[in-house]
């Protein structure tokens, strides 16, 4: 599928670095400890945020490949990193994590052992908790017509409306093979607008389909999924939990302006944030005071009819209120401007505008990618701090260098700085940078490969580095045997 490519493609320059000497470090706002009201320390205000690598067992269970991913993350020995988006149901999702079950305290228990150790205990490590409905893959037009349209009424009217020769005593069948057979024009006219983007780009739930018995009891049963999941985080050694409010994801969507559920989860804007205040409340009650508890949302939906920086200050200061250790802020990432898909792939929520603030490329509009969302999220940040609270923020999105993120910080737009794409092209950076060794950081270009293969549900590997030296002792390789799947250290 063609992703969003902006409009002015200017080829921007990375930032400077800034290559502090491990003095100039020691006195920098970066390397300074950081007290979460929950009483956990940060050593210092560097984070991975959530990132899918791809490499969970078809059960959701935690592989070797996972535990070497996060190894290597650890031994940068950032302030946090934040284990990707973790299923809080147990209901297949292929290799994505789990933890809707006990049966995933194991794995996760050696997850978070490893990260201790690799850190030397520096790093603290919280998991990311997400819920998402169901998305299908783009069927092929006759198949869609086949088997997976449900037959209305008014498909039957409307055929016989348009095509007099038709009888509307046909069989299903019939009905069946003469939409198929329709040219679009007709079909538009024919189908709901739904059922048009089932055909275009697979069927997906919203959180407002309420004549649907699972969405409508969602308010009902994902409270207590995520309260269970947070205490299995807990149990397993994990120092807190980052609630998945972003994105294309449930809770983000329950949040969302266009949500329009009518059961007192939709509509005006205190009735979107019910569930997400229940599920942090719930949340809060299993795991108790003193265990981190945070969540991620968006700045910004940067989608029509979505989510503004004024609503996510709101959200902020909601959250703030309720006792959230921290609050994450993210960019885009919707399904609802999605690229359509190849007959056969599902949409994917980072192939639009929206996705593309979330992940913004080197070739960018005269903004370009860096830090570009930072002004929105100090607007998020000040209006928490107007409200009386002194919640931590933290910033993410396109954080690039040591100059960028030391002014970050100096000017109040958060209170963490983190970066993913960075950290995946050098795990090692952020230490490097506290250690004066500035000097050495690889440095992400920022032209997405690794989301590409995001996008392709492979291995995420990153360009500058997976096909360095492959004949090492030891080295893990990709199901394409072609790709190293840490990065090599230096
Ligand atoms: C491969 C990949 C996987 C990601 N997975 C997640 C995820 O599981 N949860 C999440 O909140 N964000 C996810 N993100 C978004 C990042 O956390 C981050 O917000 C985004 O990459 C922008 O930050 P950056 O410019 O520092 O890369 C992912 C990003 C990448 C590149
Ligand atoms: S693949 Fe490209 S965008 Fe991704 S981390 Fe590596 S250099 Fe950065």
């Amino acid at each position: 599928m063609t992703s969003y490519r902006p409009p002015e493609r200017i080829r921007h320059a990375l930032p400077v670095l800034g290559e502090p000497s491990a003095s100039e470090a020691a006195d920098a706002r970066l390397f300074a400890p950081l007290c979460l009201a929950s009483g956990l320390v940060l050593a210092e205000r560097t984070w991975v945020p959530a990132m899918v690598p791809w490499r969970a067992t078809a059960e959701g269970e935690v592989s070797p490949a996972v535990l070497a991913w996060y190894r290597r993350f650890a031994e940068g020995e950032p302030g946090a990193i934040v284990v990707e988006a973790t299923g809080v149901r147990d209901i297949p999702s292929g290799p994505l994590l789990r933890i809707g079950d006990d049966r995933y305290l194991a794995g996760l228990s050696e997850l978070a052992r490893v990260v201790r150790e690799a850190s030397g205990g520096r790093t603290r490590l919280f998991i990311q908790l997400i819920d998402f409905l169901r998305i299908r893959r783009r069927p092929e037009a006759g198949r869609y017509f086949e088997r997976f349209l449900r037959l209305r009424s008014e498909h039957r009217a409307r055929l016989a409306t348009l095509r007099p020769e038709f009888s509307e005593q046909a069989s299903d069948e019939d009905v069946r093979s003469a939409l198929a057979g329709l040219p679009r024009v007709e079909l538009e006219e024919i189908l709901s607008e739904r059922e048009l983007e089932a055909l275009d780009y697979g069927e997906r739930e919203r959180v407002w389909d309420l004549h649907d018995p699972t969405i409508r009891e969602l308010p009902a049963i994902l409270p207590d999924a995520f309260a269970k999941a947070a205490d299995r985080a807990k149990r397993a050694g994990f120092d807190g939990v980052e609630l998945h409010y972003a994105h294309a994801y449930t809770m983000a969507s329950f949040l969302s302006p266009r949500n329009v559920r009518s059961d007192g989860y939709g509509g005006d804007r205190a009735s979107r944030m019910r569930l997400p205040l229940e599920v942090a409340s719930a949340v809060r009650s299993e795991v108790g005071r003193d265990f981190t508890v945070g969540c991620r949302f968006l700045c910004d939906e940067v989608i029509d009819g979505g989510g503004t920086p004024e609503e996510a200050s709101a959200y902020g200061v909601a959250f703030a209120a309720a006792g959230l250790d921290f609050l994450s802020l993210s960019t885009g990432g919707k399904f609802e401007d999605a690229a359509r898909p190849k007959v056969g792939e599902a949409a994917y929520p980072y192939t639009g505008k929206s996705g593309w603030e979330c992940m913004p490329t080197s070739l960018a509009d005269a903004r370009g990618p860096f830090g570009r969302n930072l002004a929105k999220q100090a607007q998020v940040r000040r209006a928490v701090r107007a409200a009386g609270f002194e919640t931590p923020v933290v910033v993410c999105g396109g954080i690039a260098s040591f100059v960028q993120a030391e002014a970050a910080l100096r000017d109040g737009a958060g209170d963490v700085v983190a970066a993913a794409r960075q950290s995946l092209a050098d795990p090692d950076w952020f230490r490097k940078l506290r250690q004066g060794e500035g000097a050495s950081v690889r440095r992400c270009s920022y032209t997405n490969y690794c989301e590409a293969l995001d996008q392709r549900h492979r291995e995420v590997t990153c360009r500058l580095w997976d096909r360095e030296a492959l004949d090492e002792p030891g080295v893990m390789l990709a199901s394409d045997g072609k790709r190293r799947l840490v990065a090599p250290r230096g």
